[in-house]
């Protein structure tokens, strides 16, 4: 069965080519839990990563009557899937309960209120803890998230979760590009896996870091972006495309060629206009218009059923991004994306930023060791 790597320099679930289900849950450390007890519990979780990503349960399914079974069991005959679990450290970790004050990154510092953040909700954003838990299989990222919750008892709490259904990125050049929920293809213009110079560049935290404990680490932002869906579907072809600067079909530039040719923003119709309008998503996220600034994205389609006050999809762009530092990457191509012209048709309704410390050396090794 297909494993991967889960001691190395930095944690997987990042540059590994994505899998197709993820399910991502925050926790918040409960009042009173002391700072040897939250260590323990990350240790544990190191322990049962390691086991859960080679496809073994974290303990026994049958155990003694009259305890429950160590292992939950549901993903009990299905391998590992290329599971992935990345863990992080949110913002909140890093006030006086546990000491780390002093351990905190500047990086770390909260996003704030974006230009589009007019809907975030707090309740589904932010938390001390997260973990990413990404697989081929739906029921294997579930279990892993469940057995680490469950591990984690006493010690933190669930705040939010969220699945995503379909990878809505491409991280390697492995992979076929697959579609997000507006149909069009996501992932085409990413940072790839097989080019670690870019990677090294734009995600991985290096010598220009406050916190040592970082370095081979990355800054992951998650934004749970709900689309319109009813009213995109309303929308013409020429002006989906016009949105993005992309035809659906192949994923070519406007400005043309293939999926994979570059984008060409002064190439103009006979309009006069350029092919690849001045407001559409390409042109506004692109490092020619952001100070050369790149991101790693590695967003999943969700979907949480239906709006039962307008009978609506509730569904649209569980945004993932790993980069080195998030106000200067992410943010200023947010900043630049408040003209885009598909905020028309999409609404951030939760946004969260977490510190992923690098990868686990070896067995005994756990997350955080080096910044407590
Ligand atoms: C490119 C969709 C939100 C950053 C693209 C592309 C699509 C797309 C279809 C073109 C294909 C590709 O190169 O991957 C969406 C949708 C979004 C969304 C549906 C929201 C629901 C965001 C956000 C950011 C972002 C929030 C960052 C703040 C980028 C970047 C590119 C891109 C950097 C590549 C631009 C280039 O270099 O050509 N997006 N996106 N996107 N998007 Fe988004």
């Amino acid at each position: 069965a297909a494993t991967e790597p889960f001691y190395g320099d930095h944690q997987s679930g990042i540059v590994t080519p994505q899998q197709n289900s993820m399910v991502f849950a925050a926790f918040d450390v409960n009042d009173s839990v002391i700072t040897s007890q939250l260590q323990t519990m990350l240790a544990r979780w190191a322990a049962a990563a390691s086991l859960l990503t080679v496809g073994k349960p974290v303990g026994p399914v049958e155990t003694q009557p009259g305890s429950p079974p160590a292992d939950t069991g549901e993903a009990f005959d299905l391998g590992p899937h290329r599971l992935t679990v990345t863990v992080g450290f949110g913002e909140s970790l890093f006030d006086d309960r546990f000491g780390l004050a002093d351990k905190k990154p500047a990086a770390l510092a909260p996003l704030g209120q974006l230009a589009v953040d007019s809907s975030i909700d707090p309740t589904i954003s932010g938390g001390d803890l997260c973990i990413q838990a990404c697989s081929e299989d739906p029921q294997v990222a579930f279990h892993a998230v469940r057995n680490l919750a469950r591990i984690g008892r006493g010690v933190v709490t669930l705040r939010w979760l969220q699945e995503g259904f379909g990878r809505a990125s491409a991280t390697s050049t492995s992979q076929v590009t697959p579609r997000n929920l507006m149909g069009f293809k996501d992932g085409t213009a990413n940072i790839k896996a097989e080019d670690p110079d870019i990677a090294d560049k734009w995600v991985w935290v290096g010598d220009e870091s406050d916190q040592e404990w970082m370095k081979g680490g990355s800054y992951l932002v998650a934004r749970k972006i709900r689309m319109h869906i009813e009213a995109w579907d309303s929308d013409d072809i020429v002006d989906q495309e016009a949105i993005f600067g992309r035809s659906k079909d192949s994923g070519a530039p406007l400005s043309g060629g293939s999926e994979f040719t570059a984008l060409n923003f002064t190439k103009k119709g006979p309009d006069g206009k350029p092919l690849v309008e001045r407001f559409s998503h390409v042109h506004l996220a692109h490092p020619d218009t952001n100070g050369g600034v790149q991101i790693l994205r590695r967003g999943y389609n969700y979907t949480d059923g239906i709006d039962t006050r307008t009978g609506t999809l509730d569904a649209g762009l569980f945004f993932i991004a790993y980069q080195k530092n998030a106000h200067e990457q992410f943010v200023r191509i947010q900043n630049n994306l408040a003209q885009d012209r598909l905020n028309e048709y999409i609404a951030p309704i939760s946004s969260s930023l977490f510190a992923v410390p690098p990868g686990l050396t070896a067995v005994g090794d756990w997350y955080g060791k080096t910044m407590f």
